[in-house]
Parts: C-alpha cells; sequence; structure tokens
C-alpha cells in the first residue's frame, strides 16, 4: 500500500520559455518517432498491483481472468502465495513476486535459505507462471531502517540461488523504494538521495548494474498534491495540460508530477554514476474516493491521472530525461481493497470495484476512458490524414468503421485572438505530453509554412484532438482552442478531419445548420 510520503517541494510558476528549437529537438527526438512505434508497441507497460486487504474481492483466478480480458500484461503481488502464482499459470502475464521486510534477515545471512526460497517459490513455478521479478521487501530503507544491512546481502542470496537453476537471466531481483531516500527532488535535475542511505543504495545501485535488474520506485503524485494542494496545480499532478515547468538545471519542461518525480530519482542514480539503470514504476494510482478533508480523492481526478498515466506509459513516451524509453508502471490497485488501514482513500484505489466491476471504462491499451460511449475510432475525413502521422487512432481496436455518408467532420484550431505566449505553451504541450505527432510543423514538414504561433499551434492542436479525442474537452487548451467546421488544409498540408460525434454533431448542424462546439452541445444535452 502506498506509504504516506512528503510533500512535493515548491511547483515554481516560473513560465517556461522553451523555444522553438527546443521543441523541435524533443519533437524529433522523441515524439516523432514515438508515435510511429505507438502501433507497434506490444501493449505490455502496464501492470497492476494485486493487492488482497479486502475480505470481499474476487477469486485469484478471477483476477488473472479480469487482468487478461483487460489486456494488463504485468501484476506484482506483495508476497508468494502458491495459490496466487498458480492463478496466473498459463497466461502469458508477467509476475512480480514479493518478499516481505521480515524475511530479509534470514535471506541475508543464510545462502542456503535464499537457495531454497528460489527452489520452493520461482523454481517450482516459472514453467507455467511468468515470474518475472522478485521484490524484496518494500520501502526498507525508509520503514524498516533496523534491517537496511541485511538488505543487498539478501538480495545477492537469491541472484546466486537463481543462477544456480539457471533462472538468473528471466527472474530479476530488486527492492521497491519510495521518494522518501530523496533528500533533494526539486528540481528534478537536482534529484539526490538522502545521506544517509548512499551507503547502501550505492551497494543496491552496484548489485542492479551487477545482474542486469532495475530500480522498482514507487510514486504517488496524489499523496504529494493531498499534502500541499496550494503549491501543486492539480492539472499538473493530472498529466492535464499545464503551461509547464522549467527545470532551470537541465532546459528541460516538466508537464507533471509524475516525470518530475521519476527524473528526480534518475537525476539521484546518476549522481551515483548509475545512469543507465532502468526505472520501473511498481506502483502509482490515485483514489477515486476519500474523506472529506481528501479533496483529490474523487471519480474524475483518478479517472484523468489513470488514462493518462495509461496512455502516456503505453506510448513509451518516457520522461524528459529519458525520452522515448519504455518506463513500465504498475497501477495500485487492481481492487478497491476494504480492508486497507489508513485513511479513507486507502480503501478506493482500484481500478475494479471489489466486486469486479469496472470503475474507469479505461482501455489498458491506448489509455482512451470512455464516458460509455464508444471511442472514436480512426477517421478519414473529407481530407485524408498527413502521410508522416499514424494511419490509425490509438483506439483503433481493429475497427474499421466507415464514417456514415452524411457525417459531419469538425477540426481543431488555435483561436486567431490567442497570445503568442499562451498559444505557444499549448503547442509545446501538445507536441510533448500531449504526444501529438508535430512532424508536419518541423522545418521541410508540408505545414511549416506559414511559420507563425498561430499556425503550428493549430496543427498540433487539432492533432491532438483527432487522436486523443476522448471527450470535447480535448479541444480546449485553455481556451485557446476552438472547434470549426471549415476544413484549415492548405496546399500539401492536411489538417486531419475529426468526426462529430453523430449524436452532438449532426443535432446541431442538423438544427441550426452551423456547428456548435461540442462542449455547448453537450451542456445543452443535458439540461
Ligand atoms: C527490526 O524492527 C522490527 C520492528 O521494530 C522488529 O520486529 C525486528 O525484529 C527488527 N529486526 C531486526 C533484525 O533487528
Ligand atoms: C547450487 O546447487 C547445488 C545442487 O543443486 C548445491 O549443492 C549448491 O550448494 C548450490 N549453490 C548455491 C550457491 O546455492
Ligand atoms: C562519478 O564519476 C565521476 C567521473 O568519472 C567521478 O568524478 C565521481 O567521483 C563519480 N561519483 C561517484 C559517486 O562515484
Ligand atoms: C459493484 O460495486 C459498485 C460499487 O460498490 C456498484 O456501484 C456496482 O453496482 C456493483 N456492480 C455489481 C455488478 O454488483
Ligand atoms: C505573434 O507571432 C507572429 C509570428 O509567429 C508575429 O507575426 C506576431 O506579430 C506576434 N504577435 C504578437 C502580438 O506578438
Ligand atoms: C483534466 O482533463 C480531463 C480530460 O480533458 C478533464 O475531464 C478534467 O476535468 C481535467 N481536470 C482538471 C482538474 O481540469
Amino acid at each position: 500500500m502506498p506509504p504516506r510520503v512528503r510533500a512535493e517541494v515548491p511547483w515554481l510558476f516560473n513560465l517556461p520559455v522553451i523555444s522553438c528549437a527546443a521543441a523541435s529537438i524533443i519533437c524529433c527526438a522523441s515524439l516523432v518517432c514515438l508515435l510511429s512505434s505507438f502501433f507497434l508497441a506490444d501493449a505490455n507497460s502496464i501492470g497492476a498491483v494485486y493487492g488482497r486487504n479486502g475480505d470481499n474481492i474476487p477469486t485469484p483466478q478471477e483476477a488473472a481472468q479480469l487482468l487478461q480480458d483487460n489486456v494488463i500484461t504485468r501484476v506484482r503481488i506483495y508476497d508468494y502465495d502458491p495459490t496466487v502464482i498458480q492463478a496466473f499459470s498459463l497466461t502469458q502475464i508477467r509476475v512480480i513476486i514479493g518478499i516481505t521486510n521480515d524475511e530479509i534477515p534470514g535471506l541475508a545471512v543464510s545462502p542456503s535459505l535464499a537457495a531454497e526460497w528460489i527452489h520452493n517459490n520461482v523454481a517450482a513455478y516459472i514453467k507455467t507462471t511468468n515470474i518475472n521479478a522478485i521484490a524484496v521487501g518494500s520501502d526498507v530503507l525508509t520503514t524498516a531502517s533496523n534491517i537496511s544491512s541485511y538488505l543487498v546481502p539478501a538480495m545477492w542470496n537469491l541472484y546466486y540461488g537463481l543462477v544456480n537453476l539457471t533462472l538468473d537471466k528471466s527472474v530479476k531481483v530488486s527492492s521497491p523504494m519510495n521518494l522518501e531516500i530523496l533528500e533533494n527532488s526539486y528540481p528534478p535535475s537536482a534529484g539526490v538521495f538522502s545521506g544517509s542511505f548512499i551507503p547502501v543504495l550505492q551497494s543496491m545501485l552496484a548489485f542492479l548494474a551487477a545482474t542486469n535488474s532495475f530500480f522498482m520506485l514507487n510514486v504517488y503524485p496524489f499523496l504529494s498534491y493531498e499534502l500541499d494542494p496550494n503549491n501543486i496545480p492539480l492539472n499538473y499532478a493530472l498529466f492535464n495540460f499545464s503551461s509547464g515547468v522549467l527545470d532551470t538545471g537541465s532546459h528541460l519542461t516538466y508537464y507533471s508530477l509524475y516525470d518530475a518525480q521519476v527524473d528526480a530519482l534518475i537525476s539521484a542514480i546518476g549522481a551515483l554514476n548509475y545512469s543507465s539503470l532502468t526505472v520501473t514504476v511498481t506502483e502509482t494510482g490515485w483514489a477515486s474516493e476519500g474523506a472529506p478533508s481528501e479533496t483529490a480523492a474523487n471519480y474524475d481526478n483518478a479517472k484523468t491521472y489513470l488514462s493518462n498515466l495509461v496512455r502516456i506509459t503505453q506510448t513509451n513516451a518516457g520522461t524528459p530525461l529519458r525520452p522515448g524509453q519504455e518506463i513500465d508502471a504498475y497501477i495500485y490497485d487492481l481492487y478497491d481493497e476494504d480492508s486497507n488501514p489508513g485513511p479513507v482513500s486507502m480503501q478506493h484505489f482500484g481500478l475494479f470495484y471489489a466486486n469486479g466491476s469496472s470503475k474507469y471504462d479505461i482501455d489498458f491499451v491506448t489509455g482512451s476512458a470512455g464516458s460509455g460511449s464508444p471511442s472514436p475510432g480512426p477517421v478519414s475525413g473529407p481530407s485524408s490524414g498527413p502521410s508522416s502521422g499514424p494511419s490509425s487512432g490509438p483506439s483503433a481496436g481493429g475497427g474499421s468503421e466507415t464514417p456514415p455518408p452524411s457525417a459531419t467532420y469538425v477540426w481543431c484550431v488555435a483561436k486567431p485572438s490567442a497570445t503568442n505566449s499562451s498559444l505557444q505553451q499549448g503547442l509545446d504541450w501538445a507536441c510533448g505530453p500531449g504526444l501529438a505527432n508535430c512532424g508536419p510543423i518541423q522545418p521541410g514538414g508540408a505545414c511549416y509554412l506559414p511559420k507563425t504561433v498561430v499556425s503550428h499551434a493549430s496543427y498540433a492542436f487539432n492533432i491532438y484532438y483527432h487522436y486523443f479525442q476522448t471527450d470535447p474537452r480535448s479541444c480546449v487548451f485553455g481556451g485557446d482552442a476552438e472547434l470549426t467546421n471549415v476544413d484549415p488544409s492548405y496546399g500539401s498540408c492536411v489538417y486531419v478531419a475529426s468526426q462529430a460525434t453523430h449524436l452532438e454533431g449532426s443535432l446541431f448542424t442538423w438544427c441550426c445548420g452551423i456547428l456548435v462546439p461540442f462542449a455547448v452541445a453537450t451542456m445543452v444535452l443535458s439540461l
């Protein structure tokens, strides 16, 4: 379960002065390649943490089925319960099993006990269950400091047990830590470990590097936000559009607290000269309900955080320090766990209710979160999409629906009245964390000219709207964007068209002869 971590430090309101050049580098270096790999990518970067602190949750077999039904291909459990490990047998699900802190000293002092542990709990199941890692303890340095000195010896002993059975290539040994091991986490480039933890961390990093393992990190922007709502903008914590925070050390701009937290850890690892270690987020999540004082814990925030996390993780967006790199993330929690101690929110971290029914209707491959209505599939409008763009939408799901002949098309463009600086922020966001394919507005691209902020922003807003449209609010950009039914394409610069959602769009064109923005339509319809 998530530890209570201290507040993330001051979110400084220094406006990013990200230059076009910087934006281009970001786009070229990562996004263009990213988006093109999006559809090829294995849907395998998202996992779930399967806690079982509830007397009413479904059986392990049902949990395994639920994960498969939702194409969630990774799971982490906190123990090594044979019935649970067996429930995942003959599935493609990769399983991280766990060892409790209490077991660490024994495994550290006895190589034979560790070898036996591997034999009984890994080797016995590995032929049918895809066990791919062992999490040794949890937050050992910050919650069980009296056993800190046993941690790395236990990890080595377990590793030798694996080596002896030639399982060391397929099963990795690591130990999850939260951000409390950092003395400083802001700005991300200045992330460093607390001095008192460095001796153990140094030997752990050496172990991880020597055994080709990875760092296990638990991060909860939810908790940081809860502790410091006055300094952390909610949208920054939710991966929503925000103007970003410039890290003056690295000159990178951060658009989400999650990225900033992961990069703070990456910087701290780098400071000890282990910058090539892979990081996996072994826990993150957001509660859908909480006590009245836990104002961030609500359904909308949780759905936004989780769907954005899935989208960003599945596209292998990486972080500003590691653009385009796969950073796997395990969402805490598979089910709501009604026996979790702590604040009310602790019982509402589930992706699914305790009865197994879906809470958010998130597509775990694309991150699209339906509002009950089917996600908008690929749309081939009157004008075809840009040749450099992906050929099908992220929510394609194999469907190849042809738009009805009477379909109405819309485009999302920048408002000419918006200020350049405000549009630039939207542009940076759309081409950055928004994952829009901004290739065509790079030098030499079909839409590079005219080289104005409003033109480039329009192109980026429209692509973002088209591919990641889950609701009308994807054409907002701080009020700088608007929908139009006039095709903005010109010359060889093609703006991909989106289909006006059948209900709202056609209703309004039918009634009024003009297309009223969805937001208005939705508002009116819901009256
Ligand atoms: C560490 O502390 C815990 C809790 O205070 C205690 O139960 C445990 O026995 C201690 N372990 C060692 C090896 O000292
Ligand atoms: C490896 O396995 C052999 C036999 O299976 C055993 O005798 C030996 O002690 C083991 N070595 C380690 C380091 O566990
Ligand atoms: C990291 O490497 C640099 C350059 O080789 C060296 O100066 C520094 O002392 C190293 N730091 C640590 C913590 O090993
Ligand atoms: C499952 O539980 C949720 C929350 O308690 C409830 O809203 C929903 O109706 C339940 N679904 C079923 C099928 O019982
Ligand atoms: C906005 O930027 C364009 C070039 O992209 C420039 O022509 C225009 O004058 C700028 N507007 C303002 C108000 O600075
Ligand atoms: C974040 O964005 C989502 C989707 O556009 C929206 O539903 C949600 O209200 C936004 N959250 C905040 C706090 O603005």
